[in-house]
């Protein structure tokens, strides 16, 4: 797979600050056992990564606005340009030494999502898309699942609907259960969308999320040959929070599953 000259600084950039998550992530793994446990470590890796991760691209690219997950939002000279950062996705399975986190990185360009990575760098599984020119795991292309019906499919979500109604999100989680092959919930939704996009799972919805959380995942699943909605089906808007992403034919049904009375 032939990369373009963005994706590679992208890539080297995530590559290079992973190599020291992973060192914090067997220091973390240690900190189980200590009475203190491991949250402030967390905290200051968090941190750390962000800062490192910023100092790359910045180097890179000295121009691109910021908006990252800790940092907030630095405005850049170049208007048209703009890394979106989550230096942890998944900071809670991160900080139970459980693997399933990553760093995600995407580059907003003119107000929409051009590329974007996601790496886990304890499975180092590396996903990464950009516009027009799809999405590959490890350099294989990712294509979602085919599959018609949605009583077949296995849906992954999260607990972001927590953060709003709890009525709605445990009805509509009980739903997903029931009527579908299964349900999963893995704690990263940036890893939930890559995986979607590489056929693991047919379906992902949540809501209360942020950009961070899912900018470089949802170009993954539209690069994949995917749709993204509203839960309600309406076109998708970053700034609800709400995201619904399967393939094209399971979209209506999987629209429909996700209607819960309010
Ligand atoms: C969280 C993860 C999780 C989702 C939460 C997010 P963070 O992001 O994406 O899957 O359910 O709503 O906050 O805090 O680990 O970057």
């Amino acid at each position: 797979m032939a990369r373009t000259a963005l994706l590679n600084v992208m890539v080297n950039a995530v590559r290079k600050v992973a190599r020291s998550l992973v060192r914090d992530f067997g220091e973390v793994e240690k900190l189980q056992i200590s009475r203190k446990g491991p949250q402030d470590f967390v905290t200051s890796a968090d941190l750390r990564i962000e800062e490192r991760l910023i100092e790359e691209l910045v180097e890179a690219r000295p121009g691109y606005g910021i908006l990252s997950e800790e940092a907030g939002e630095t405005i850049g000279t170049d208007k048209t340009h703009r890394w979106i950062i989550d230096p942890i996705d998944g900071t809670m399975n991160f900080m139970h030494a459980n693997p399933n986190f990553c760093i995600s990185l995407a580059l907003e360009r003119e107000g929409k999502i051009h590329a974007g990575v996601i790496y886990n760098p304890i499975t180092d599984e590396l996903y990464e898309a950009e516009l027009n020119r799809g999405s590959f795991l490890n350099d294989m292309k990712m294509n979602m699942t085919a599959r018609q019906h949605i009583a077949d499919s296995l849906v992954a979500s999260g607990s972001g609907g927590l953060r709003e109604d709890a009525g709605i999100y445990y009805r509509r989680l009980a739903r997903a259960q029931n009527r579908t092959h299964g349900l999963r919930m893995t704690g990263s939704a940036a890893l939930d969308l890559a995986q979607l996009a590489a056929g693991r799972t047919d379906c992902f919805y949540e809501s209360g999320l942020k950009i961070w959380d899912i900018a470089a995942g949802v170009l993954m699943v539209t690069e994949a040959g995917g749709l993204v909605a509203d839960l309600n089906g309406d076109e998708f808007d970053f700034n609800s929070g709400r995201i619904a992403a399967t393939n094209k034919d399971l979209m209506p049904q999987f629209i429909e599953l996700l209607r819960v009375e309010t």
